[in-house]
């Protein structure tokens, strides 16, 4: 479906799903924000880390200040971009960015499970409630799609803090499907599996190769597996489909 028109945000759009995601929407039509962490050499652009027709938008999610000042920066686009639409309407954010700290949970800091929680949960509520305050009325045939995991659903031996905030991302975006509905904004989530990221490359290669054996479909997964569900979900051919959690897992723990 065709999605010239459309402005889409993707936080963690740097490496691994989010990436996938950017180059996706990105070949599907839309004008794509990038959201994540500052590059340190600022070549995002070379980098191609940035479609063309996008623009990157240094931000850190799990700082409240941060992630106004990158909203309020990212709706100046918009608005420059397309004069014609209210300030700042974004028809899709794709809420991609998070982190692990895998350890046994014994050996779980409480600042460690506050960091992990802080970006992958708080920083996704940031994110969809920074835009809601910004643009008042939301304009309908809009879709919010949040990185969750299969592991949220199972959980996983070491990811205490990563399981408990992907839950919570599947908790928050059922609340917020609801809350948003009458609005005619979707909220979906997304459970991928083990695929093939920088994420996944941390993994010892004995559990790679454990959790690979589990995977009915026999092997890990590409981050385009995942960009083509968050496509799906943040496309109108979605229209009917809200409050869901679509797992792309290859059938690990089905
Ligand atoms: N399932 C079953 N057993 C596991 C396991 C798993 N997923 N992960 C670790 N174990 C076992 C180990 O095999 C080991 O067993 P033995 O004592 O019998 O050898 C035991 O738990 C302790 O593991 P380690 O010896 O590795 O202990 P450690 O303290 O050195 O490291 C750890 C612990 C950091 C958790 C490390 O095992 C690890 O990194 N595990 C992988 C965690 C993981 O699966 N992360 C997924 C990252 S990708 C992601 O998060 C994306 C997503 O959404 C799925």
């Amino acid at each position: 479906m065709a999605s010239a028109g459309r402005f889409a945000l993707v936080t963690g759009g740097r490496q691994g799903i989010g990436a996938a995601v950017v180059r996706r929407l990105a070949e599907k039509g839309y004008s794509v924000a990038v959201a994540d962490l500052p590059n340190r050499d600022e070549t995002e652009e070379k980098a191609g880390v940035v479609p063309a027709g996008g623009a990157f938008f240094g931000c850190n999610v799990g700082d409240a200040e941060d992630v106004a000042r990158a909203m309020g920066e990212v709706h100046a686009w918009v608005a420059e971009c397309d004069p014609e639409r209210s300030v700042g309407a974004l028809d899709v954010v794709v809420n991609s960015a998070g982190v692990t700290r895998d350890a046994m949970a014994l050996k779980v800091e409480s600042a460690t499970w506050d960091a992990v929680m802080e970006i992958n949960l708080r920083g996704s509520f940031l994110m969809v409630r920074l835009k809601e305050a910004s643009e008042g009325e939301w304009a309908g045939e809009q879709a919010i799609v949040n990185m969750s995991s299969i592991v949220a659903l199972h959980g996983n031996v070491g990811q205490t803090a990563y399981c408990a905030s992907k839950a919570g991302v599947v908790g928050m975006t059922k609340a917020l499907a609801k809350e948003l509905a009458p609005s005619g904004i979707r909220v979906n989530a997304v459970a991928p599996g083990f695929i093939a990221t920088p994420m996944t490359a941390a993994v010892p290669d004995k559990v790679m190769a454990m959790m690979r054996q589990q995977i009915p479909l026999g092997e890990v997964g590409e981050a385009d597996d995942i960009a083509a569900v968050v496509e799906f979900l943040a496309s109108r051919d979605a229209r009917y489909v809200t409050g869901a959690v679509i797992e792309a897992t290859g059938g690990l723990f089905m």
